[in-house]
């Protein structure tokens, strides 16, 4: 069984997951309109991860016996300078998302929620990867640099790029 306080908490977090969704669905956009397509890709795959994610806390909450809510989510952002800029932006966002779930993680450590803690566990070790994935983006963005011609060849690349990294989690 939850606290209140637990409960909303993780209601709170599951709106989060949400707005991570909306944001990489918005970036998908803005990089199908520059003709980034596998970039698009990319983000609307992850886009789909963090709906994935917003539902494993809205599936506990409610197999908690609690109820879980969807409150109001607000608009992403929706332009961006360049490429760079742009994942820049979603690195940062996941460096947020790690403070809110080490946040949650304290909170159930502290107040003895053991079975919440563990559950937490899942995201820790996800976090860990999501930053991992975004900060190699904006390395070799950084590296290859304002180029257009270098960044539509990174585009046709990224698949390659990505699985050289170890950081391909699918077929695609
Ligand atoms: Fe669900 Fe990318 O954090």
């Amino acid at each position: 069984m939850l606290t209140k306080e637990m409960v909303k908490k993780l209601n709170d977090q599951i709106n989060a997951e949400y707005y991570s969704a909306n944001l990489y669905m918005q970036m998908s956009a803005w990089c199908d309109d520059q003709n980034f397509q596998s970039f698009a890709k990319f983000l609307r795959d992850h886009a789909g991860e963090e709906r994935e994610h917003m539902e494993r806390l809205f599936d506990y909450v409610l197999d908690c016996g609690s109820l879980a809510l969807i409150g109001q989510i607000s608009a992403p952002t929706s332009q961006f300078k360049s490429l760079l800029e742009l994942f820049k932006a979603a690195y940062a966002h996941e460096i947020e998302i790690t403070k809110q779930i080490n946040g949650l993680v304290d909170y159930a450590l502290t107040h003895k929620d053991y079975a919440t803690f563990n559950f937490l566990q899942w995201f820790v070790s996800e976090q860990h990867e999501e930053e991992k994935l975004f900060k190699t983006l904006v390395d070799k963005l950084e590296l290859v640099g304002e180029n257009k011609r270098d960044l539509f060849f990174m585009d046709k690349d990224l698949n390659r790029t990505l699985s050289e990294s170890g950081l391909l989690t699918s077929e695609d």
